[in-house]
């Protein structure tokens, strides 16, 4: 162990933000009464557990949404104001506890510390974002066209949600659905990833402690999560699910989900082409492309999985990018100087591995592999090119800080190329051509475009997909759509 992380974990047995963690956070029966399950939680940089959480069944999850369900009349009746502010109260207290959140979100997932404090100061801006949103619930009101009455359009919450969160990032991800979905009124159950259940345990520790309600707020940390999921989709108290995660899982909580037509929100896979062309500046392209790859080790689901560059430009970007993925440091993400993290497990590292065989298969050539230390789930950080436009890589969703580069020669041959997918989350355009980056961005079937950025996380921006990258949008103030429903009111004055 490096002294670093050591020092980073010195604090973790007494650490506040971290108790009661075997008996779980929910309103209801603690355990699941077969046995007083738990679940292990293992670094991936040294394969350690470094907590034990409670491992909720079927029982549990009934339980959570009796609650949830109980809740749901006072929660939506208090005052926008209110939740706003209790909204607000969070983000404060995140922001106080932000060090020591970063340090629990780096063991758990293996990712760079500062990246870690970067997660931390991006969820935190859901809690803010919404709670500014919750005080703007709007409405409108039109005269129907006989002129004889007024339609009043208003919006409602939906009801009990089911908040599934991925692991990649393990606090971001949890916050940018249960701000909108508090703020407009709602009661939720959160199951986070088996993975990583440790930042959302915090994150439902300070809700619970700025005065969320009990019964508004439950975790479901679990090892079985198909036990948890059927269960709560096949009730029909349950009026919401928003998932990220794989396109396969989010496509059987669809189905689950429409036995009672409950809203859904789904933010799944991606397989985000980067294209640059000739006319693009090479150093911006080239940061551009370092982000959006090797950003969280890779794991992001808009990380850039395609790199397209035109034969004019290809040399001089391919130079710079050698030198940069060869100079990665990727270490335990404690370290001194770390560079790119671990990826979560030892499956997400040979799926890396066969990502690059598969490519050097094809005829690609790879240009720069970094050094990754002797044990823990690593992969490195590698840069393989000239693979064929046609790749034999079609759909497959990398997850890892491997990248990929073709090369082509017109704009027609590269949107074709980029479109070939059935995903279609996010893309990356780089050229000085303002009509050409307009058009390109246009043509891509995806639900965001950078154009000359490699970085399109915003909280004021709707982020989600089309085609199998899934529905629904989080973030901005579309994001809070999500968890509302309408209804109208047909007034007719009195005479
Ligand atoms: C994701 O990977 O799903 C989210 C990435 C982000 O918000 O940047």
């Amino acid at each position: 162990m490096n002294s670093r992380r050591e020092a980073q974990m010195a604090g973790w047995a007494s650490s506040e933000l971290l108790r009661n963690l075997e008996t779980g956070i929910h309103v209801g029966s603690w355990r699941d009464p077969e046995g007083a399950r738990t679940l292990a939680v293992t670094s991936p940089v040294t394969g350690e557990e470094i907590a034990t959480v409670a491992d909720a069944g079927e029982a549990d999850a009934l339980a959570a949404l009796d609650v949830a369900t109980a809740a749901m009349a006072d929660w939506s009746a208090t005052s926008p104001i209110r939740r706003a502010d209790i909204l607000m109260a969070a983000h404060a207290r995140i922001l106080e506890i932000a060090d020591e959140l970063a340090v629990i979100i780096c063991a758990e997932t293996g990712k760079v510390l500062a990246e870690a404090k970067g997660e931390v100061a991006y969820g935190a801006q859901y809690l803010r974002w919404y709670a500014e949103e919750a005080v703007r619930l709007g409405g409108r009101i039109t005269k129907a066209p006989d002129g004889n009455s007024d339609i009043v359009v208003e919006s409602r919450p939906v009801g009990p949600c089911l908040l599934i969160t991925p692991w990649n990032f393990p606090f971001a991800m949890v916050a940018r659905k249960v701000a909108p979905a508090l703020a407009a009124g709602n009661t939720v159950i959160i199951k986070p990833s088996e993975l990583t259940p440790l930042a959302s345990y915090v994150l439902v520790q300070v809700l619970l402690e700025v005065g969320v309600p009990a019964g508004v707020v439950s975790l479901l940390t679990t090892t079985r999560p198909a036990e948890i999921s059927g269960p709560l989709l096949s009730d029909a108290r349950l009026r919401k699910v928003s998932f990220t995660g794989s396109t396969g899982v989010g496509r059987v909580l669809h189905e689950l989900a429409s036995a009672h037509f409950a809203k859904t929100s789904l933010e799944l896979g991606g397989d985000a082409p980067f294209v640059v062309f000739d006319d693009a500046d090479v150093d911006r392209a080239v940061e551009g492309i370092m982000l959006a790859k090797f950003r969280n080790s890779g794991q992001t689901c808009v990380a850039a999985n395609r790199i397209y560059l035109q034969r004019g430009i290809a040399d001089a970007v391919l130079a710079q990018l050698t030198e940069k993925v060869g100079a990665l440091t990727v270490a335990d993400g404690f370290a001194d100087g770390a560079d790119v993290g671990a990826v979560i497990d030892s499956r997400a590292q040979a799926k890396c591995s066969e990502v690059v065989e598969t490519a050097v298969a094809a005829g690609g050539k790879v240009l720069a592999r970094s050094a990754v230390p002797d044990t823990g789930c690593f992969v490195p950080a590698t840069l393989v090119a000239g693979v064929p436009l046609e790749s034999p890589l079609r759909d497959l969703e990398i997850f890892g800080p491997v990248a990929i580069v073709s090369v082509f020669d017109d704009e027609k041959e590269v949107v074709a190329a980029a479109n070939d997918t059935s995903y279609g989350l996010a893309s990356y355009v780089f050229t000085a051509d303002l009509d050409r980056a307009n058009r390109v961005a246009r043509s891509i079937d995806a639900g965001m475009v950078g154009i000359n950025t490699g970085l399109i996380s915003n909280v004021a921006a709707p982020f989600g997909g089309i085609k199998a990258s899934g529905v629904g949008r989080e973030g901005a103030a579309e994001g809070i759509e999500e968890y509302l429903i309408l209804r109208y009111v047909n007034v007719v004055p009195g005479r």
